[in-house]
Order: C-alpha cells, then structure tokens, then sequence
C-alpha cells in the first residue's frame, strides 16, 4: 500500500480538531460527576471559593474535588484566580449547569448522552445488520435525558410563541379545547400546555408504556391529573377522535410510518382542526446542515431516530435533520394541503397543518 503525501498543515489542523473533541468527549464525564454529585448547584451562588471549601459544602472528597475544579476551570466552565487559588461560576454558566428548573438548564442532554456511550455495542451490531432499535430498547437514560433536554425549551417557547402562532388556536386553547400530544414521551410538553390552559383537556400517546406511567406520574404531581391523560397507543392508529389541536413534538420523524401517522392525526381532527409538527431545526439539505447543531443530530439520529424508524414497518428513515421539504412531503402525501411554517427557534420549526 503507497502512502498518500500529507499536507502537513491539513493534518495539523486536523489532529487539533480532534483534541478539541476527545477534551469535549471525556469533559462530558466531568458534567456528569458535576451534576450527580451536586458540585455545580453548590457553585451557584457564584462566589469565590477555595477547592476544599467547595468539597465541604457539596460533601465530596477534597482531592477528587481539586481535580474536578482544574478540569472544569480548563473547559471555561468556571473561572479561576491564580493569585488566590480559588473558583467561581458566572452566574450565565450556572443559568445552564446549576439552575434545573430554568430554561437555559443544559444537563439533561448529558443524560442523553451517557445513554448512547451504553449502548455502543447494539449500535454496531445494528450498523452491521440493517436492523431497526425500537426506542423502548434503549438504555432508560434516553427517556429521562429526552425528557430533561427538550423540556426547558417548550418551557420557553411552546405557550409563549408557538401555540399564538398558529392560525385561532390559542383562542380555542384558552376556550376550552381538546388536544392530542401524539409521541408525547414523559408528556412535558402536553402537561405545560394543560397548566397553560385550565379550560382544555389534553390525550397523551405514546407506544412506549414506561414512558407514558412516567408522564401520568409527572401530570399528578403537577397537579393537572384530571385533565391530563396519557394512553399507551401508536400514532398510526389511536383511538381518540375529535380533537381540535394533535401535536407531535419532535417525534414524526422518529416513526417509520409518518405518513400514516400523519394520514391517522388527519383522520382524528375536527373540520379545520389544526396539525402542529415540532421538528428538529435543519435546512433543506444536507450542505446546509453541516455545521455543530446538525453534527448533534445527525450522531443522535443515526442511532436513535433513524434507528427507531426502523424497527417499525414499513422503515420510512426520515432522520432528525429531514428538513421542510421532506416533512411537506410526508404532509401532503397524508392529505393535508394548508401547511406553513408557523415558527421556529435555533433548535426547532414548528409546521402548522389542515386538512
Ligand atoms: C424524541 S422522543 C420525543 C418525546 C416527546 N415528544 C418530547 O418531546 O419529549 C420520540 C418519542 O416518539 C415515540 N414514538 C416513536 N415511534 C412511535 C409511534 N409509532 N407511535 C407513537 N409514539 C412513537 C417514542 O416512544 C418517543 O417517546
């Protein structure tokens, strides 16, 4: 075998890139330890502190504290003064690593994350063999990051921009409505719509049964049980009917028949009722996506997503980064015909649709 010549500057760069992303890759292990342990909450009120001081107040080993303080201060994740030998958290970073019920909160990912190192060795089996991994095989901790990453983000935006941007729903919503979260997973976004609209009742579904004991556990505690319901069911054939508003929250393009899911949702709507498809951003195609929020989709699609849709028949893949033609596709194709983009945020467009 002849040995190509190497651009020694390319290679250079190259191998720079690659340390920028093994620092990344092992730090996300620190995040983790972070968020266990509590050190990142005992941080959070940003004032200076000795290592030892913070292994005291988060009740952790100094000397593991010491080298987890180093490597946090090495990512920029806390501030460092040589001159005193002590650490703080900008108040911006503990909006992110510290404060879980905000929304800027980032840590469920890394719950999302640690998912995917555990099952590397089904994803290869499954490169190597075609198969499909049906969600509910994956290790638990894809519910729970799933749950945690994407919640912050409708806690923001759902009730706030996306139902007002649809055409006379938050009228009706406010009225009193009924609604079908169609994939709703742990039912987040579902139950903020609920607490956003006493006067509505809300049907979750999911095929996934652990998903939807956990969202019917969450809908009680935030005391929305009664209007808030969650049944184990497919998109492709639940059995309510009547419904003013079905939403999929990022999920049309995990299933592996989006046309009959979307054809189903078509079916089960009220005259002029309203199709809402929450979708992860990406451009039209694939030139356009290269970049580091389509680099997170795309990993995460190809095992999850892709990888869902794939076990279940007949294995329409439309990846995480599908993009508008290819849902309006699948839109119209289920027979809707009046499909806009209603909003969007740097991570998501939301479709609106009617029949
Ligand atoms: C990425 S998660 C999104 C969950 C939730 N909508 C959210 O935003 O947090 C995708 C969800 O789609 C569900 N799902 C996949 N295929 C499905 C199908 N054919 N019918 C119903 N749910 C399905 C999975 O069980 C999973 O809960």
């Amino acid at each position: 075998m002849s040995t190509p010549s190497l651009d020694e500057a390319r290679l250079e760069q190259f191998l720079g890139q690659m340390v920028g992303d093994m620092s990344a890759a092992v730090g996300a292990v620190m995040t983790r330890v972070g968020e266990r342990t509590g050190l990142y909450k005992a941080m959070a009120g940003g004032e200076w502190l000795s290592s030892d001081g913070l292994a005291e107040r988060a009740g952790c080993a100094p000397r593991y504290v010491r080298e987890w303080l180093s490597s946090q201060a090495a990512a920029g994740y806390v501030d460092y003064d040589p001159a005193e030998d002590r650490f703080r958290m900008p108040a911006e970073h503990a909006a992110a690593l510290a404060d879980e019920d905000g929304v800027f909160y980032m840590l469920g990912a890394f719950d999302l994350l640690t998912s995917l190192w555990a099952d590397e060795d089904r994803f290869v089996d499954a490169f190597r063999s075609g198969d499909g991994i049906g969600w509910h095989e994956h290790d638990k901790r894809l519910f729970s990051g799933t749950e945690r990453f994407f919640r912050p983000g409708y806690q923001m935006h759902l009730t706030a921009e996306w139902i007002p941007a649809l055409d006379g729903v938050e009228s009706k919503l406010k009225e009193g409505a009924t609604v079908a979260d169609v994939g709703c997973g742990h039912g987040a976004s579902a139950i903020i719509m609920a607490e956003a609209y006493p006067n509505s009742t809300f049907v979750g579904y999911d095929y996934h049964g652990e998903s939807i004991a956990r969202a019917r556990q969450l809908a009680g505690e935030a005391g929305v049980g009664d209007r808030c319901v969650f049944e184990v069911a497919s998109a492709q054939d639940f059995a309510g009917t009547g419904f003013d508003l079905i939403c999929n929250f990022d999920c049309l393009h995990d299933m592996g028949d989006p046309v009959g899911a979307a054809r189903h949702a078509a079916s089960a709507l009220v005259p002029d009722g309203t199709y809402m498809i929450v979708e992860p951003m990406a451009g039209d195609s694939l030139a356009d996506n290269l970049n580091p929020v389509g680099r997170m989709f795309y990993s995460a699609s190809s095992v999850v997503c892709t990888a869902n849709a794939l076990s279940q028949e007949p294995r329409t893949a439309l990846g995480a980064q599908a993009g508008e033609p290819a849902l309006r596709g699948v839109l119209e194709e289920a027979g809707f015909t009046r499909i806009r983009r209603a909003a969007e945020t740097p991570f998501n467009m939301v479709l609106e649709a009617r029949v």
